[in-house]
């Protein structure tokens, strides 16, 4: 295997298994308060001015006073605020769950359907994609915020050391990526590729924000159609570079397509001199005995949803099989995530 950069310790994680069925219990509601608090802004709130007068903070965002006290009330027996009369604070463990916020608004927000129907896809009453649906939207946002929080600084680390005038994201989501690494380097420009219509049309929006108007564009295709069917983005032949974050397993799931995903990968980009290609993997199973945020819930959801995902090792051998020679993988800020950093061999 590839030599890793940083120690992954954090990677075992702290929560001691076996789970006792108090902690399950008070965990699975505790998950849900604060992905409550975040979505109210209180979370927002403490980090910005270090303490909250809860009544006036209900009284500013019309917010049922009762409600909001349960939920503060709750955070304090989890150890998350100290409540001092009206004004709360957050303890150290409010502080540090900032950092892996964006987990529970991913797992909450978005797959809180998904977990709760797993016995109805085991019976087969119910298909993800049919009739079991995750929230698009607070997917993507938890993904945003653990990138901030956990990836950001690493990807600019990786990419200060990279020469590219163009540069294309595949499954780019609204091309906030692409945006702020080509406004960041004078000269370049990219294209964010994604098959959503309406990400596409967000990233509209996040390229006038960029003020890159005609210098990122993202466009509304099917990366498999440019890998299997010829179909051609005008430009995105061109690249330099290529990534792709959260996405690789996506192109994977056709058993019969898989081993032709990397040579297709650069065959599509001849020029391309480095593809940067993010995420997250299967867990060792290597009996240790405490887990880390997120990956049991990553596992989990892609089962459910019928999407396999890979080992670290069977990514390397995947990349070794279609001809891309690993300069490194990147342990990437989130468990058990990896930025692969390759090079057509
Ligand atoms: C998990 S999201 C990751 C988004 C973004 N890269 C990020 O890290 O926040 C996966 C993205 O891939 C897009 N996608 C899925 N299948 C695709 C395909 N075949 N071609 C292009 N985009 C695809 C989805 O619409 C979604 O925006």
């Amino acid at each position: 295997m590839s030599p890793v950069h940083t120690l992954t310790a954090p990677w075992q994680g702290e929560a001691p298994t076996p789970l006792n069925p108090d902690t399950a219990f008070n965990g699975f509601i505790c998950a849900h308060v604060l992905h409550a608090l975040e979505r109210l802004g209180l979370l927002g709130r403490l980090e910005t001015e270090g303490s909250v007068e809860v009544p006036s903070f209900c009284r500013e965002h019309q917010l049922d006073q009762a409600v909001v006290h349960a939920l503060v009330s709750a955070a304090e027996s989890f150890g998350y605020l100290a409540v001092s009369g009206d004004r709360v604070r957050a303890t150290r463990t409010g502080e540090e769950v900032r950092q892996a916020i964006g987990f529970f608004t991913w797992g909450v927000g978005g797959y809180h359907d998904v977990f709760a129907n797993a016995a109805a896809v085991a019976r087969g009453e119910r298909r993800f994609g049919v009739d079991l649906h995750r929230d698009e939207g607070m997917v993507a946002l938890g993904s945003a915020q653990a990138d901030s929080a956990l990836m950001r600084h690493l990807l600019d680390q990786e990419i200060s050391r990279l020469d590219f005038t163009t540069l294309v994201d595949l499954g780019a989501g609204v091309s906030e990526r692409v945006s702020r690494l080509v406004k960041a380097r004078p000269g370049s420009r990219g294209i964010g590729i994604d098959i959503s219509k309406s990400a596409t049309e967000l990233g509209a929006e996040t390229v006038e924000r960029y003020g890159l108007r005609g210098t990122v564009e993202p466009v509304c295709a099917d990366v498999l159609d440019i890998l299997f069917n010829d179909h051609r983005v005008e430009g995105a032949d061109e690249a330099d570079v290529v990534m792709s974050f959260m996405f690789l397993h996506d192109l994977l799931v056709d058993p019969a397509r898989r081993d032709q995903v990397i040579p297709r990968l650069r065959a599509a980009f001849p020029k391309a001199n480095t593809f940067l290609l993010g995420d997250t993997t299967v867990r060792p199973r290597n009996g240790g005995d405490t887990l880390p945020v997120f990956s049991s819930g990553f596992e989990l959801a892609h089962a459910l949803m019928g999407v396999p995902i890979y080992t670290r090792e069977a990514y390397e051998e995947l990349f070794a099989k279609g001809g891309m020679h690993l300069r490194s993988a990147v342990p990437f800020g989130a468990p058990h995530t990896y930025l692969f950093v390759l090079e057509a061999a």
